[in-house]
């Protein structure tokens, strides 16, 4: 629509123009997934809502204007985020999410269900367990989310076994990242009502070595030690 001989109010107004399409695009893909849901109290229980939060991720995807210049700018202090759209009745809010190399979330269950995709650079997403007798959480596997990956989780559970679904999200590349997250809150709990903020497990005594002499325990390190 826009050309760099034109001048720069009116790209500007055609960048605002076209990320006004792309939100009413993503919230038209949203709607579609809760009519879908027969599962209102949760609609992360339904497997409908599932494929509609991942077809509308899939949408925004496409749609490079769904995010503005000034919602790609990152904080030196911690990721940052940047809400880009809230559903009308509540039911949903989407954020955009920077991360500056080595930025991390802490490591969380949630409260609700979130879906998100990665819309530049490359995440590590690592997921634990939850060790009781240890009071945290443990690291199992890591796995790289480059853009275009699209995830989706339900409500994070605290069962009689423990917490489901915890992760974290790092950057640990040399460049910048993007995501964009829907998370099923109203825009005013997105800071306080998401994230279920859980301990990193205690080290497991796993071997009795010989130190000098003396029969001391040897604690292994976690793999993960950040957050
Ligand atoms: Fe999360």
């Amino acid at each position: 629509m826009n050309s760099p001989a034109e001048p720069a109010f009116l790209r500007a107004a055609y960048a605002i123009e076209d990320h006004a399409a792309a939100v009413a695009g993503l919230h038209a893909a949203l709607d579609a997934a809760f009519d879908a849901c027969t599962t209102p109290a949760d609609p992360s229980q339904c497997p409908a809502f599932a494929r509609g939060m991942r077809g509308a991720l899939a949408v925004a995807l496409a749609e490079p204007a769904i995010i503005l210049a000034g919602q790609r700018e990152g904080s030196s202090e911690r990721y940052r985020r940047h809400v880009i759209a809230a559903d009308p009745a509540g039911r949903y809010t989407v954020a955009a999410l920077v991360w500056q190399p080595g930025q991390a979330s802490p490591i969380h269950a949630h409260h609700t269900w979130c879906g998100f995709t990665v819309l530049e650079g490359t995440l590590t997403e690592t997921l634990y367990s939850w060790e009781a007798t240890r009071g945290g959480a443990n690291a199992v596997r890591d796995h790289l989310r480059a853009p275009g990956t699209v995830s989706f989780v339900g409500s994070g559970c605290r069962s009689g076994s423990g917490h489901g679904g915890i992760h974290r999200l790092s950057n640990d590349s040399h460049a910048k990242a993007v995501s964009l997250h829907v998370y099923g809150v109203d825009a005013e709990r997105i800071a306080t009502h998401v994230n279920d903020v859980l301990p990193l497990a205690t080290p497991a005594p796993c071997a009795v070595r010989e130190v000098n002499g003396d029969a001391r325990a040897h604690d292994v390190s976690p793999r993960i030690a950040r957050a």
